[in-house]
């Protein structure tokens, strides 16, 4: 850490406040001013924006207390980390205070590790805040509406189509296969020399763009891949904050990263998503293609994700008379358009997959490559993202 922060602690007992007093002694000089301050008057008090951290105490009974919190983290939003405490906080309890944008909830009785590990991201911010803004790379994530739809087939082929455009450019792009139990990027693209997220998640603490760059795979298409482990893996052996601090590190490096996503929602997808400058939800017009993409939709909704620039790729399409109503149909059924569609054309996708190449290059004037080029084309238009913030990190999240 090495800087002198200041935290302030909003709590509710002076219990706590003696038991964070005992733990935060002796920390690089950082001051703790702990006050028992009720959370409705955090909003008027003008000392907060100034600190480096903010430790609010909070009854997550309490749907007063909640919401008063969410108005605080709204207020500091982007620049001060809060984390807050509770007295026996569930998993639940946890997910819903996280998606107010906090850095942390702390378990209680308060342990000192926790404390420095809300103090490294703190001190984090800061720098950040001090660093003139780093370019950030545009974060595409795929997200699949049922298994086998072809999710990973569109962002691979997207991938290569992509790179192949951005090179004018002289603009890379890449793709992380964070589907880590059944990834098969690497396959699709005939990558066998593949190190990738297995290498990185096991020498995360060294974890920088040279590291980075040596776990990556170039496929001839341009497109830098960062293969899934070869070997099945725990999908909490990825600490969100191991991912955050990845995505940081590759958006830096390339000017579009694309993502492909687990079937399996996890504390970390739902970062990644957060993050995003695009979402592909790729799904198939048969009944439990569109069942599953509708739920997916109504997931990301429930999770306070709907404002996510979400855009439905209907792949294996085939249009046949009357096709047109069939479409509409399936608006209606997602309550959202769809934006791409992607030709049923097994002959040449099989063929790209098979032999790990870019459509392009077996069939460049199919209607699956036109179909496909239009969804990179739209990636490749830079958007400017809504508004920069500093994303919470989820360091202590139960049931990671
Ligand atoms: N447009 C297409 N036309 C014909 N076949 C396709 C098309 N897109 C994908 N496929 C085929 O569908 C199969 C499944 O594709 P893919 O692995 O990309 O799906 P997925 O959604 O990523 O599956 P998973 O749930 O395993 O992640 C592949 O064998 C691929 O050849
Ligand atoms: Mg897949």
């Amino acid at each position: 850490m090495g800087e002198n922060l200041n935290v302030v602690g909003m709590l509710r007992t002076p219990q706590l406040r003696s038991a964070l007093a005992e733990v935060c002694t002796d920390m690089n000089g950082t001051k703790f001013d702990l006050r028992i301050a009720p959370l409705e008057l955090s909003a008027a008090d003008a000392s907060l924006p100034g600190s480096d951290l903010i430790i609010v105490e909070i009854d997550t009974r309490s749907a007063d207390d909640v919401e008063r919190l969410r108005t605080l983290v709204e207020q500091l939003s982007p620049g001060t980390p809060v984390v807050a405490t509770a007295a026996e906080a569930t998993l639940d309890d946890v997910r819903k205070l996280m998606r107010l944008g906090l850095v942390d909830v702390l378990p209680q009785p308060v342990q000192r590790d926790d404390v420095l590990a809300a103090l490294e991201h703190a001190s984090r911010v800061r720098k950040a805040a001090r660093r003139p803004q780093a370019a950030k790379g545009r974060l595409v994530s795929v997200l699949k509406g049922g298994g086998g739809v072809g999710a990973t087939t569109v962002a691979v082929q997207a991938g290569c189509c992509l790179a192949q455009t951005l090179q004018k450019r002289g603009q890379e792009v890449c793709i992380l296969d964070f589907d880590v139990q059944g990834g098969t990027v690497a396959l699709y693209l005939d990558l066998k020399d593949r190190t990738g997220l297995a290498d990185l998640v096991s020498a995360q603490d060294r974890l920088d763009g040279e590291l980075l760059r040596g776990a990556m795979t170039r496929h001839p298409s341009g497109l830098n891949v960062v293969a899934a482990p070869p070997d099945v893996m725990p999908l909490d052996t990825f600490s969100a904050d191991f991912v955050r601090r990845l995505l940081d590190i590759v958006r830096q490096e390339f000017a579009v990263v694309i993502v492909d996503l687990p079937p399996t929602w996890c504390l970390w997808s739902f970062d990644i998503l957060r993050q995003s400058d695009d979402v592909l939800l790729v799904t198939q017009m048969t009944v439990p293609g569109v069942r599953q993409a509708r739920r997916q939709l109504d997931t990301l909704g429930a999770e306070g994700l709907d404002e996510l620039p979400v855009r439905v790729v209907l792949n294996r399409y085939e249009k046949r008379w009357g096709e047109a109503v069939g479409l509409k149909e399936v608006e209606k059924a997602l309550e959202h358009k769809i934006d791409f569609t992607v030709a049923n054309d097994y002959r040449t996708v099989s063929e790209a997959l098979n032999q790990g190449l870019s459509i392009a290059d077996v069939r460049r004037r199919s209607k699956a490559f036109k179909n496909i080029s239009k969804i990179s084309d739209a990636l490749a238009v830079a958007g400017s993202r809504k508004e920069e913030r500093v994303e919470p990190h989820l360091a202590n999240v139960p049931g990671r």
